[in-house]
């Protein structure tokens, strides 16, 4: 008699496999997010040469072929976060809280696709009506988009299983993953199992069929919606929608890219005609920038591969007793800490009674090292109730005993500085490029300063 398989819970946020229930994930940490699923299938065992499989006919690494055409979706902020435009055959996911705009970003995308490819946009989440009155908010409507509400992988793959040309599709668009199901499977839309089958499934076929694939993935920590990390190594890039709640400007992050670099960003301000294109965006984030202020300081930071100029604000408030307070927007709290730390270790400015809040203003998120400098600046300006002077610019690598260390691309910040019309910088000094050097770069604007003992005053 055929032994009954063995029941397997799935974390829904890391998609980890246990044989029972347990409240919180134990690779993840998350709680709540374990579901019992059905059963996979158990692989055959024992394949040993001379059963019926067929031999690889392998080939050399060099090919003939060229690489494929890209298809630009003439939105430039995100054809530059794709590596350039859209490869044929590839999978896109884009990740993003729910609410951040992803639908209307991909809406304005298919829209403006449309007009090079056949376009198919498949909502799961709006009905028809309702993707036809956003596409008419945004003056979108003329656009031939082949529009449809499905949630039914099979019935999606049935309808798209052409080949590409006139008939089949260019680009297609799956808002969102986790509202597909496929019936293959028990458990509900949204479970780890059905959104790796249907995910799966599509992908397979835009690679079989050759067109460009967007999935739309929620983020979300409540286990009713897996997280679309199950999906990230099924894609070839994987692009993050971010922004902060309450602030128009959202950013695109390509995490991961099999066709282009990652750190790619791209900014976008959400304004009632839809998402607009910011070309200038140091201007945008420094737009609200009031001089002469305590605690804020301004960072000339790299995202991608293009300079960005963002403002960092700090505020030490005496703390009302219990442990003080620590709260980061836009940058890591354990950098916060060692910065905090090598400020009271080397410097002598103690915090430890103090509140600290730091804020990337605008709604940006800073991953790089290089703000080490630029946030103690801004610390240091609150604690001592000093102002920074307006025209500058502040980068710089902080290292536990004190000593600053140089950072990547110092010509490309300080010349996007000098673009804004920032006149001095405070730097670290690069060992092996004599400053006189780094001056000619840019000969009026930047004048550097060494680096020395760092902020002893
Ligand atoms: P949406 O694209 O539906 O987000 P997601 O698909 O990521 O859940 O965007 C929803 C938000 O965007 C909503 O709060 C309204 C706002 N919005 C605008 O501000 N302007 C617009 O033109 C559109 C279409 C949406
Ligand atoms: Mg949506």
């Amino acid at each position: 008699m055929a032994k009954a398989p063995a029941r397997t819970f799935v974390c829904q946020s890391c998609g980890a496999v246990t044989a029972k229930w347990a409240g919180r994930c134990e690779s993840c940490g998350e709680w709540n997010t374990i579901v019992e699923e059905a059963p996979r299938e158990a692989a055959p065992k024992g394949i040993t040469a001379g059963q019926g499989g067929r031999r690889l006919g392998f080939v050399g690494l060099k090919g003939e072929g060229r690489p494929p055409p890209r298809r630009l979706t003439g939105i430039g902020e995100l054809d530059r976060v794709c590596g350039g435009g859209l490869v044929p055959g590839s999978a896109l996911l884009v990740g993003g809280d729910p609410g951040i705009g992803k639908s209307t970003l991909l809406l304005q995308a298919a829209a403006a696709l449309a007009g090079s490819a056949p376009v198919a946009y498949i909502s799961g989440e709006e009905a028809v009506e309702q993707v036809r009155l956003r596409a008419a908010r945004l003056g979108l409507d003329e656009a031939p988009v082949s529009l449809a509400a499905a949630t039914s992988v099979r019935d999606i793959v049935a309808s798209l299983d052409a080949p590409a040309g006139p008939d089949g599709p260019g680009v297609v668009v799956i808002d969102s993953i986790q509202t597909m199901y496929s019936d293959t499977l028990d458990s509900a839309p949204g479970t780890v199992g059905q959104v790796r089958t249907c995910a799966h499934e599509l992908i397979r076929l835009a690679k079989r069929r050759g067109f460009t694939l967007f999935l739309v993935g929620h983020v979300t920590k409540e286990g009713t919606l897996a997280g679309p990390r199950v999906m990230e190594h099924m894609v070839d890039t994987v692009l993050y929608f971010e922004g902060e709640r309450g602030h128009p400007y959202r950013i695109l992050r390509a995490v991961k890219n099999r066709f282009g670099a990652t750190d790619e960003i791209g900014v976008f301000e959400m304004t009632d005609a839809g998402l607009m294109e910011v070309d200038n965006p140091s201007a945008l984030f420094l737009a609200e920038r009031r001089g002469n202020v305590s605690g804020a300081c301004v960072f000339a930071g790299i995202e991608g591969s293009r300079p960005m100029l963002v403002e960092i604000q700090a505020l030490v408030a005496a703390a009302s007793g219990g442990s003080p307070r620590r709260a980061v927007v836009g940058w890591d709290s354990g950098r916060l800490a060692m910065v905090l730390a090598v400020l009271e270790a080397r410097c002598g400015l103690a915090l430890a009674g103090h509140d600290v809040y730091l804020n990337v203003a605008g709604g940006l998120r800073i991953g790089e090292p290089a703000a080490d400098l630029a946030v103690a600046a801004a610390l240091v300006s609150a604690a001592s109730d000093t102002a920074l002077p307006a025209d500058r610019v502040v980068f710089g690598e902080i290292g536990l005993s004190g000593e600053l260390r140089p950072v990547s691309q110092t010509d490309a910040r300080l010349k996007e500085a000098a673009k804004l019309g920032f006149s001095s910088a405070l730097v670290p000094v690069t060992a092996e490029r004599p400053r006189a050097r780094r001056r000619a770069a840019s000969p009026e604007t930047a004048r550097n300063e060494a680096g020395g003992p760092p902020l002893a005053r």
